[in-house]
């Protein structure tokens, strides 16, 4: 799968971690930085990874900040977008199940590398199911051309 990962200051050592992983388990990775420590403003990197996902450059987003709060927010401004902030198992295979969600978030300071990995690892496994879920996303998916046309 071709993963775009973007992340801020707060996870750019988780985020170094979870890009070996994924290519360890043969993830085609576009990484959008940040490269370092340096304080730098989350809605950037949610914006480039967002952007990847919502052209079809990228399959799917990784996005991590301090909670991962602030990279969900920002990134469900995009339409198209579902960003999930998942940390556990259970919330990541919901969110592809029912959501389908295509942009997983987590929180680097508030979980460990162990628990992300197993999160991706459900969450890029897991396909939506459809059905009914369709029309639910049709509608958001509606909800947001209504706020373009303001
Ligand atoms: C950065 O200090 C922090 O605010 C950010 O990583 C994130 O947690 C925001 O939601």
């Amino acid at each position: 799968m071709k993963i775009v990962i973007g992340c801020d200051h707060a996870a750019y050592d988780a985020k170094t971690e979870i890009v070996k992983y994924l290519k360890s388990n043969g993830h085609d990775i576009i990484d959008e930085g940040t490269y370092g420590l340096e304080s730098v403003d989350y809605p950037d990197f949610a914006a480039s990874a967002s952007l990847k996902v919502q052209a079809g450059e990228a399959d799917r987003g990784v996005l991590i900040c301090g909670t991962g709060i602030g990279m969900s927010i920002a990134a469900n401004r995009f339409k198209g977008i579902r960003a999930a902030l998942c940390f556990n198992e259970e919330l990541a295979k919901l969110s592809r199940l029912h959501n389908n969600a295509n942009i997983l978030c987590m929180g680097a300071r508030t979980q460990s590398i162990d628990s992300m990995k197993n999160i991706l690892s459900v969450w890029l496994t897991t396909a939506w199911e459809g059905d009914r879920h369709a029309l639910r996303l049709n509608k958001i998916e509606l909800n947001s051309r209504g706020q373009d046309a303001e």
